[in-house]
């Protein structure tokens, strides 16, 4: 056996050929689009921390989501800004929130497009934390109950998927508890399950002014470790998976993708449920800044990324170059 009898380039000598042995194929079904909604009217704000993204407001979001469905994607994850931080995020669950009109307006403009709404409270606190502060220290029980809060005002306004993205123990039970107690049993959780403490976020919390403190420099509430997840932890990412399933989760996910596609192995090996993978602002902007410098061709390295997350297990990819990809893919 072996050469000169196999010889693997036999089946890569043309293109159909290629085509006819290819495994992985990504498509615009995979795609989910992030938007960043604010307060306001008529908005289309670039981002400076990210290139080719905008704040938008509720009705300019509904525009955008209509450009999202007809490219074949069939969902968007909204993330929002408060008019104003408070201690405890108290917007994040108003009634009147940038999400929550954002969400009445895309499902009123796109009734088939799914909406993802992001159930967090950093961009709406004052001390940046995803979590409540008490006696320096990030209290999980009580956040938990104001996720929930949240996650309820979000299907309230319409949302198929709510996407707690907190990593505080036990919010996706209490999540499901109060969709079933206030008969929202078909509002969907994605649960950002295995989500690292990770340096990629960068250019994400400039977008949306989440970063922690400043005034917490050189104490424990620095950086987001005492919840994210170490990055040098692969079991721990399983454990967090199954508690999530088991709580009823009914979408898990990894984040960021990228750095992390040996989890996504893990977890498609050892899981059922579908598996999303997050494509985060860090690595969207390090290929678009590769790209800008002239050192990569950017089509060609943003569909080698998609598609390896893909090939690693992943069903869904979030990602801010969905509209690129799906017009590639078109
Ligand atoms: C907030 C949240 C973050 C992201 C999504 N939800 C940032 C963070 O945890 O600090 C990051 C997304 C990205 O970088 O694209 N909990």
């Amino acid at each position: 056996m072996g050469f000169p009898k196999i010889r693997m380039r036999r089946l890569r000598t043309n293109s159909s050929m290629r085509r006819l042995v290819r495994q992985t194929s990504l498509s615009a079904d995979d795609l989910v689009e992030p938007l960043f909604v604010r307060p306001g009217e008529g908005l289309k704000e670039p981002i400076e921390s990210m290139a080719d993204c905008y704040h938008f407001s509720p009705d300019t979001a509904a525009e955008e989501a209509a450009e999202v469905a007809a490219l074949g994607i069939p969902a968007v994850l909204l993330f929002g800004l408060p008019n104003k931080k408070d201690e405890k995020g108290s917007e994040a669950w108003s009634e009147k929130g940038a999400v929550q009109q954002a969400v009445r307006e895309i499902k009123k403009a796109v009734p088939e497009l799914l909406v993802i709404t992001d159930v967090c409270l950093c961009a709406y606190t004052e001390s940046g934390h995803c979590g409540l502060v008490k006696n320096g220290k990030i209290d999980n029980d009580s956040t938990c109950e104001l996720l929930a809060k949240v996650a309820l005002s979000h299907a309230q306004a319409g949302a198929d998927i709510v996407a707690p993205s907190d990593m505080m123990d036990g919010r996706v039970k209490y999540i499901r508890e109060a969709l079933e107690e206030n008969d929202f049993k078909d509002v969907a959780i994605m649960a950002y399950s295995a989500k690292y403490a990770s340096s990629f976020y960068g250019p994400f919390r400039g977008a949306v002014d989440s970063a922690p403190s400043p005034a917490f420099a050189g104490t424990g509430l620095a950086d987001r470790k005492s919840y994210q997840m170490d990055v040098s932890n692969s079991d721990q990412a399983m454990q967090e998976i199954a508690l999530d399933i088991e709580e009823g989760a009914d979408i898990i996910m990894v984040k960021p993708a990228l750095p992390y596609l040996d989890i996504i192995y893990r977890a498609r090996q050892r899981f059922d449920c579908p598996i999303a993978a997050y494509n985060v602002s860090g690595e969207y902007m390090m290929l678009n800044s590769a790209a800008q410098a002239g050192l990569l061709d950017k089509e060609f390295a943003m569909m080698e990324v998609l598609t390896a997350i893909k090939r690693a297990g992943a069903d869904i990819v979030i990602t801010y170059f969905a509209k690129e990809a799906a017009k590639l893919l078109k």
